[in-house]
């Protein structure tokens, strides 16, 4: 299959695996490149510049392919040292950066002067549109169904997807909800040129997170994600459990005076408990409602060659009968 994202990032499959905080590590993102995708390492999972330089080299000795490094910037009082991990980035050779969290504008240019594309990560068609005005050269556009920060528009995919089409000249991934042939198909007629997937990809053989994590996306249904944060206006969707519980009853009860040191306990330094631990109960971690669709635990490349066979069935044969 080819379009504009294989063409753009040199890549077999239109499939791309997003950044995910401490599961986007070098064996992931090695066997997403390796089986045809465009895998991508967490830089803010790596303490400092330097470790996510020898994260990177440590994926480069794993697979010849493309992969990416995403840079999330965070709404946070201190921020990370970004110059330093995008330094790493730039001294590594790696040549495709996927941004979200905020505007990149600052880094645009120090990212094309070193012929690095950049696909920004987003939830709405504003921000892709001005993503655009800015020289991105892809967008993900990630509608409210998707594992992580949703934003606060709330526009399912059915909808974002063939907006953003209507919008945008740049070729652009659907994000969200996304785990199959059906998804990539769908996001193909909507008018993106691709798709990405984070928590699908969570629950394959190479994803080096704990055990216990796989097997709770297993046995949760679409209906067994909650959106935390809303009233400081940081929505995440995560995988319902006793600490997310908790958390949304201290939302219920202090309304809108709500800080974030009330809800501290249940989403400051959750991930490592979680990813590495297996402590399901730690705190509030993300999850797509897509988790709903994911009943299997395949090695990456045989998901990934899974979704290639049976897109091109969806197209020869249920399509084209059809018509
Ligand atoms: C556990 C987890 C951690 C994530 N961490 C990040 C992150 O650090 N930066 C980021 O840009 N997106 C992050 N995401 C979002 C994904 O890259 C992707 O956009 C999202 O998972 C797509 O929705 P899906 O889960 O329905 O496939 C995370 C998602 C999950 C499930």
């Amino acid at each position: 299959m080819k379009t504009r994202i294989t063409e753009l990032f040199e890549i077999e499959h239109p499939i791309v695996q997003g950044g995910m905080h401490y599961v986007g590590f070098a064996e992931l993102a090695a066997a997403v490149s390796n089986a045809g995708g465009l895998g991508i390492i967490t830089a803010l999972t790596q303490k400092t510049p330097e470790k996510l330089g020898l994260e990177i080299n440590k994926c480069k000795e794993l697979t010849d392919k493309p992969i990416g490094v995403n840079l999330t910037f965070l709404p946070v009082v201190e921020a990370p040292d970004y110059p330093g991990y995008i330094q790493a980035v730039i001294d590594s050779g790696v040549k495709i950066v996927e941004t979200a969290g905020n505007n990149p504008a600052k880094w645009m240019p120090q990212l094309k002067d070193n012929g690095i594309k950049v696909i920004h990560k987003c939830t709405t068609v504003r921000h892709a549109l001005k993503a655009q005005s800015i020289g991105v050269d892809a967008l993900s556009i990630d509608g409210f169904e998707c594992g992580g920060h949703p934003g606060e528009d709330d526009i399912p995919n059915m909808i974002l997807l063939p907006r953003a089409a209507e919008e945008l000249n740049v070729p652009f991934v659907a994000s969200g909800g996304m785990s199959d042939a059906r998804s990539l198909v769908a996001s193909l007629a909507m008018g993106a040129d691709g798709m990405n997937m984070g928590t699908r990809f969570m629950v394959t053989e190479e994803a080096p997170i704990h055990q216990n994590v796989k097997q709770a996306i297993l046995n949760a249904t679409e209906l067994d994600t909650r959106l935390v944060m809303r009233p400081i206006r940081n929505t995440e969707r995560v995988l319902t459990n006793n600490a997310v519980e908790k958390l949304l009853e201290k939302e219920r009860e202090l309304g809108k005076n709500i800080k974030f040191d009330d809800i501290a306990a249940e989403v400051s330094g959750v991930y490592p408990k979680v990813m590495i631990d297996g402590d399901m109960d730690a705190g509030a971690w993300s999850c797509g409602m897509v988790a709903g669709l994911i009943h299997d635990q395949p090695t990456v490349k045989s998901l990934i060659d899974r979704i290639m066979r049976e897109a091109e069935q969806i197209i020869r044969s249920r399509l084209e009968n059809m018509l």
